[in-house]
């Protein structure tokens, strides 16, 4: 059977899902979906993310997938049960991967303001380890600096700086970066916080979820330069977007630009 997974975020943030898997699993094929027209997600209502959830699975649906990876958190915290609901094919989300991940009894978290609204992770975090201490902080300036390519200035760091600073305050022992952009700011964000407390980027634990489904047979040291298996799809923008692929992935792939609506436009 040839396994096709398909991937969907508002904008660049499924790279830092994309590359755990190619880096577990090596050159699986994949359809990435960016959302480039209405990113950030975070900052939108629980209505409109469920309603952009819908239109996603249902184009999703449309690519002959194996599974669906919900790299968006927002989309993971505010409708998962929409896309579980439409899928046709199996679900698998970040915000169970990176429950999982963590055996701290004081936890913080970095995340949109939509997903930090939700509380998914507080209330996920204390079904499976009650007792555990949770401290939730948005950070709504980072995915418009991200996705504009802001990531190399003073303004990202002094921002960083102040989201952390109530989790470091709170002691916590692990930072759940709880929105698939943030493994991006990795080098900025280390150093910012004590070398005992773990970063968790959730993405390695749904690559890791995916074992029974992925066969790694086919896994020799592949690395996202030499993996082409992915088709790239946007909603605006495609020049930008893979400008932004060689950036981040050090590919300069092909992206088509389409349509979430429904019903086909006539012009
Ligand atoms: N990367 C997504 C997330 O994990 C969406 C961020 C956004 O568009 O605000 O939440």
């Amino acid at each position: 059977m040839t396994i096709r997974l398909g991937l969907f975020d508002s904008g660049i943030g499924g790279f830092t899902v994309l590359k755990s898997l190619v880096e577990r699993h090596g050159d699986v094929s994949c359809v990435y979906l960016g959302d480039l027209a209405r990113v950030p997600y975070g900052s939108k209502t629980p209505k409109e993310i469920r309603l952009i959830a819908s239109e996603v699975v249902h184009w999703l649906n449309k690519q002959d997938l194996t599974a669906v990876l919900v790299a968006c958190n927002t989309t993971n915290s505010l409708a998962l049960d929409v896309v579980e609901k439409f899928a046709e094919v199996p679900v698998f989300g970040l915000i169970d991967s990176a429950v999982e991940m963590i055996y701290e009894k004081r936890v913080g978290i970095l995340a949109t303001p939509g997903t930090v609204f939700s509380k998914a992770y507080s209330k996920k975090i204390l079904e499976k380890r009650p007792g555990t201490f949770v401290v939730e902080q948005a950070c709504p300036a980072f995915v418009p600096m991200i996705e504009t390519g802001l990531v190399n200035n003073e303004e990202i760091c002094m921002l960083a700086k102040k989201y952390l600073k109530p989790l470091i305050e709170s002691q916590v022992e692990s930072i759940i970066l709880g929105c698939s952009h943030y493994p991006l700011l990795l080098p900025i964000l280390r150093p910012l916080v004590p070398s005992h407390v773990r970063l968790i980027d959730p993405a390695i634990g749904m690559a890791k979820n995916l074992d029974k489904l992925l066969v790694n047979d086919k896994f020799v040291g592949v690395t996202m330069q030499n993996s082409l298996n992915t088709k790239f799809y946007v909603t605006s923008d495609p020049n930008g977007f893979a400008a932004r692929a060689k950036h981040w992935l050090k590919i300069y792939p092909e992206v088509e630009l389409i349509s979430l609506r429904s019903k086909a436009c006539v012009f």
